[in-house]
């Protein structure tokens, strides 16, 4: 399995931290890892390499797929939560990272600051992969992208809309990711939910090299258009909870629906829905029994177009 020497050891905060080829030959590295795994081969890439995950929020993919894929290479993980460690509470995220540093070769974060990922990064002396804070989720967009790559053979060129909560983790990372890819890609939400200017004109900056635009509307209908990818998140995030009727009143017209995929001109072509999960298109969750589907509707969900299964196992492959 052949990879530049450039990618090891190398920690990974936000997708800005992988120059533009970086990011991209980690998706290539993906695809091949992923048909090996499916002509039965294990690697040994991770051969007792152990690695820590720190998880202050719930995961199902993050966590499956780091401990799965690490396994798939020979390396063991593992699980650390707040309630099973000292981490921030009775011992500073400083110290904790010194010592997990001096007994594993990684550590994965998922959690709420970004300066706790920072200073994890800063003191441990390992590698350390951001598995989702509240700024960014690195590691969803490469599975993002590779699922792109799949769909459609090639990414440059093609249009992203994503739809929602324009100012959330995932939403900060799409618009990096596709501006480091040459996709064009159009954040539509409300203005109270802009992303933050700087954080847009640094993907504009780097989309711009790369032929491509970075655009921010509240206008549903006109966004779509041409869209080869519409993409939505959760309308409250982990540690969001209390915001959930806020959130909802504000971002119903932004739901994703048969009517607004047809908009895109693009239905019967070149056109797919992604969708990080977990996703609100019914009501068989304990958070959406009082509200149905939220962001997406269950007849987008379930549609051949619908790619968020394969987006989900991707997350093992690209992780
Ligand atoms: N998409 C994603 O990160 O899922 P989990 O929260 O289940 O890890
Ligand atoms: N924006 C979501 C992503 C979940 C994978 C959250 O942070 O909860």
């Amino acid at each position: 399995m052949k990879y530049s020497p450039k990618l090891k050891n190398r920690s990974l905060l936000s997708i800005n931290d992988l120059d533009d080829s970086e990011m991209m030959e980690i998706i290539e590295l993906a695809i091949a890892l992923k048909k090996r795994r499916s002509d039965g081969i294990r690697g040994n890439l991770l051969h007792r390499k152990n690695i820590a995950l720190i998880f202050e929020k719930g995961s199902t993919r993050t966590r499956c797929s780091a401990t799965i894929a690490a396994r798939d290479e020979g390396g063991d993980v593992e699980y650390l939560t707040r309630a099973d460690t000292h981490f921030g509470v009775k011992e500073s995220v400083k110290d904790t990272a010194r010592v997990l540093g001096r007994i594993f070769d990684g550590i994965l974060f998922r959690g709420f600051s970004q300066e706790t990922l920072r200073q994890l990064d800063l003191h441990s002396g390992v590698p350390v992969w951001n598995g989702l804070t509240d700024n960014f989720h690195p590691t969803q967009i490469l599975a993002d992208l590779m699922t792109m790559k799949e769909a459609f053979g090639t990414i440059k060129g093609k249009k992203v809309v994503y739809i929602g909560d324009g100012r959330n983790n995932v939403a900060n990372s799409l618009m990096a990711g596709c501006a480091k890819a040459g996709v064009d890609f159009v954040n539509c939400t409300p203005e109270k939910l802009f992303p933050e200017k700087e954080m847009v004109q640094r993907a504009m900056a780097i989309a711009d090299k790369n032929n491509s635009t970075v655009r921010i509307t509240s206008n549903p209908d006109d966004a779509v258009v041409g869209a080869n990818v519409i993409y939505t998140d959760v309308w409250f995030s982990m540690g969001e909870e209390t915001r959930k009727a806020e959130r909802v009143s504000l971002l119903k017209p932004f739901q994703v629906n048969m009517e607004l995929m047809e908009k895109t001109g693009n239905i019967e072509g070149e056109l797919i829905f992604l969708h990080c999960l977990p996703a609100f298109h019914d009501n068989n969750t304990e958070a959406s029994h009082d509200t149905g589907a939220l962001e997406v509707t269950n007849d987008v969900f379930e549609a051949p177009f619908s790619k968020v299964f394969d987006e989900a196992e991707n997350r093992m492959h690209t992780i």
